[in-house]
């Protein structure tokens, strides 16, 4: 998305293109074919799942998980009141099986040894080393013995890519006065970057599961 515009905190940005976002990813972007792959890094040798959904949207990333587990048990954590209004609409048959919270992934608990999968899709690209770090061991932290932990988002070809967007967006908060809070400002990192950063967190196994142009797919095993 062109960075070139008005900066705009990340829920206003969400809640303004609610309504168009499931046509932008999947019609405009074409992006069925990436939302299939993360489904199958679902592990399927499970009776059932809980699931952490960070930064879960309108639930794209769902429609094929709920197709391999149908009781999961899900938590979808995102800023977006609309975007999270979306996902209702959407999976009104499963609302007692979704757990939605609205507020930042950085403000809240995990718990201990919780979930089987915890899950992000094209969320975590708006934040820096520090903050990815720290969600990294929340995560680590929250997932039961063999639970893994999928990422699929942008990221950059090389670490000099990734430090043009980290001075860009260094200058666009100066330039807007931004000290603090989440705004939608993009700094996608290089491959590299994301598995040291992953295996900081304590992931020992940290496997590119696929890769594109301008997106991958990582998934890390706790154990
Ligand atoms: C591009 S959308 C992705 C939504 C969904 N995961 C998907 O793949 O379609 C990014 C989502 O992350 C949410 N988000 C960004 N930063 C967040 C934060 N710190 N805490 C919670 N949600 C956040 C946004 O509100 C938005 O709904």
């Amino acid at each position: 998305m062109n960075q070139d515009r008005k900066i705009e905190t990340m829920s206003d940005f969400f809640d303004n293109r609610a309504d168009i976002y499931d046509d932008h990813m999947i019609n405009e972007l074409d992006l069925n074919v990436f939302y299939d792959e993360i489904a199958d890094c679902i592990p399927k040798n499970r009776t059932n799942i809980k699931l952490l959904d960070l930064g879960c949207g309108t639930g794209l990333e769902l429609e094929r998980i709920f197709r391999i587990y149908p009781f999961a048990e899900v938590t979808g954590v995102d800023l977006s009141s609309k975007m999270l209004d979306i996902l209702k609409s959407k999976y009104e048959d499963k609302m007692s099986q979704l757990k939605l919270i609205c507020k930042s992934y950085f403000d809240i608990d995990y718990g201990k040894s919780i979930y089987d999968v915890v899950l992000s899709t094209y969320s975590l690209h708006h934040f820096g080393k520090e903050l990815k770090l720290s969600l990294y061991r929340k995560i680590y932290c929250s997932l039961k013995k063999d639970g893994i932990y999928i990422e699929g988002d942008y990221t950059v070809k090389t670490t000099d890519e990734e430090n043009r967007f980290i001075e860009e967006s260094e200058h666009i908060r100066k330039a807007g006065g931004i000290t603090d809070g989440i705004y939608h400002i993009d700094i996608p990192f290089a491959v590299e970057t994301q598995v040291n950063l992953l295996r900081q967190a304590g992931f020992i196994n940290v496997q590119i599961k696929k890769q594109w142009d301008k997106t991958t797919i990582f998934v890390c095993e706790k154990n």
